[in-house]
């Protein structure tokens, strides 16, 4: 059951944390918003959040089934996820695949679209206006935004979501290329995964076709009809039916 909302706690980018009766809970919403390049690129597309929100909560639902230990508690349709509410640590944890965008731009020897011979793993510092920043195990325990022992379980758990995630796409005709996960701490301070799982947070290439449907079409400057397309045909193939929203994009 949805518990009742309260108070606004935060506003993102793409999405409002929402404060519930019950104080362990908290409510995301997911906005139509949709932003690149640390935010210096922003636009609205009617329906993004709602099938965001809906690709998540199919993603976090199969992530909970194979016992990783997240925050996802319910969906409540069209753009509302009820989640564990965790102290978030400002680290992008991400993992690869085949090596494309940042790691290509920084590695040119290894060429766009190599598959990798093991899942690459990467700590990026949550900071726009530092954008970003690559930084290693020893920079997170400096920083004190993480232990040793925490820095150890959020790869151990990030190369099981690796495992879990690709087979869930590959049955679906989707190679994941990358993603990166957000982790947080609960009240008894333990490790879940936090924030939101779709194409917000991952690159997805159509098997067959290798066509991108994920954020890259709006990185890559595609028309905003076209970036619909893709994040639809996303929400088909994760949710196996045809997303039921209109098709409205408005420029900001
Ligand atoms: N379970 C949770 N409890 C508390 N906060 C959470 C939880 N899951 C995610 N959050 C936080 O919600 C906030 C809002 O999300 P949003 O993605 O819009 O913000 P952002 O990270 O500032 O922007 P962007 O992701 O576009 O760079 C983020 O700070 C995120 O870390
Ligand atoms: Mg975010």
């Amino acid at each position: 059951m949805r518990p009742k909302v309260l108070q606004l706690i935060t506003e993102g980018k793409t999405k409002k944390v929402w404060e519930t009766e019950n104080p362990d809970l908290v409510i995301l919403e997911f906005k139509d918003d949709i932003t690149a390049f640390d935010g210096a690129k922003h636009d609205v597309i009617s329906g993004k959040g709602a099938i965001n929100a809906a690709i998540s909560a199919k993603i976090f639902e199969h992530l909970n089934k194979n016992g990783i230990p997240t925050h996802f508690v319910e969906f409540v349709a069209p753009r509302y996820h009820v989640v564990r509410r965790l102290e978030m640590i400002p680290l992008e944890v991400v993992c690869r695949n085949i090596a494309t965008g940042h790691l290509v731009k920084r590695l040119p020897m290894i060429k766009d679209g190599t598959r990798l011979e093991f899942p690459v793993l990467e700590f990026y510092l949550k900071d726009d206006k530092l954008h970003d920043p690559l930084i290693n195990d020893h920079h997170v325990v400096l920083l004190k935004l993480a232990s040793w022992k925490e820095i150890e379980e959020m790869k151990k758990i990030t190369l099981r979501v690796n495992e879990v995630l690709r087979t869930f796409f590959e049955e679906r005709g989707l190679i994941l290329v990358d993603f990166k996960l957000e982790f947080g701490r609960d009240r008894n301070g333990k490790l879940l995964v936090g924030d939101e799982l779709n194409g917000d947070a991952m690159r997805i290439w159509d098997m067959y076709t290798g066509k991108i449907l994920d954020k890259d079409v709006y990185r890559k400057g595609y028309p905003l009809d076209e970036v619909l397309v893709r994040y639809r045909e996303f929400y088909r193939r994760v949710v196996g039916a045809d997303f039921p929203g209109e098709e409205v994009c408005l420029a900001t």
